[in-house]
């Protein structure tokens, strides 16, 4: 286990910084600037101006790992994106008139449940790893202060747990959402610099096929899985139809047919 330590960059951010360690359970160190002395320390989440980010120390030029939902790409796409017609749109089955409840039980940086949420879907978000869930909930919260993306983020509820054994506590949804990581192909250098950071924290969810039985029951119409192209359906499982893109694809498992506005 990685040790990952909580620190803040300005003063204005103490509380904040205390109350996330605090919650979450991460050593708190105050001024970040202080983890340069700690050679035991592998993963820095620092708050600098309400903003959480995660910072892997031995390799300070990667830089910053955080959830921004109201500028960058999310912004985006929430205004480009194409709406209802994007691809994750069409394999959860948003057609005019029915938009489906979603439980997204592998979150992430949340940025494929901001989509969702974005198309109006009312959004569980479910993630086990204590420091991606803390940035998640910071970028939905900051979300929720910014007049464009406030009813947006009202449509997402986090939680933080492993899916495999407590996804059914929080009842039945139209759509179960499944994006597990997937051992990368690409030379490490081809990666996002991010996407490093990101990948070394969390590592390969080599567990990713026992979440399939649990979603399939769960879901009311079906359960969508988003694979890269070169992969094995999970668990081994047929789909009822894919759709393809560019890198990705969309299995999709079929329940019961999608009810006609
Ligand atoms: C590839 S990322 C998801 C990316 C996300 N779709 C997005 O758009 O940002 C996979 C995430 O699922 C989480 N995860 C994997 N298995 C899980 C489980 N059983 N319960 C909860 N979270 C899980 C991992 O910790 C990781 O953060």
């Amino acid at each position: 286990m990685p040790t990952i330590a909580l620190g803040y960059c300005d003063k204005v951010d103490v509380d904040l910084a205390k109350k996330i360690a605090q919650q979450w359970q991460f050593e708190y160190i105050g001024d970040a600037a202080a983890a340069k002395h700690r050679q035991d320390i592998d993963f820095l989440l620092q708050v600098d101006n309400q903003t959480l980010s995660l910072k892997k120390l031995d390799e300070p030029k990667l830089g910053g790992v955080l959830v921004d939902f109201v500028e960058g790409a999310s912004a985006h796409r929430r205004k480009f994106g194409g709406g209802r017609g994007q691809d994750i749109a069409k394999a959860v089955g948003l057609k005019h008139g029915f938009t489906p409840t979603v439980l997204d039980a592998t979150a992430g940086l949340g940025r494929d449940a901001f989509v969702l949420a974005s198309l109006g879907c009312q959004v569980t978000l479910i993630e086990r790893v204590p420091a991606v869930a803390a940035l998640l909930e910071n970028g939905i919260e900051r979300a929720l202060l910014n007049v464009e993306t406030a009813t947006i983020a009202q449509n997402m509820q986090l939680q933080h747990c492993s899916s495999i054994d407590e996804m059914q506590q929080y009842g039945e949804h139209d759509i179960v959402y499944l994006d597990p990581m997937y051992p990368h192909r690409e030379k490490s250098a081809a990666v996002k610099k991010e996407m490093r950071v990101f990948q070394t924290l969390v590592g390969e969810d080599l567990d990713a096929d026992k979440l399939f039985e649990p979603a399939f029951e769960l879901a009311k119409y079906r359960v969508v899985v988003k694979r890269p192209n070169y992969a094995e359906p999970i668990a081994g499982k047929k789909p009822s139809t894919s759709i393809k893109m560019k890198k990705n694809r969309f299995d999709v498992y079929v329940k019961q047919g999608i009810p006609k506005a």
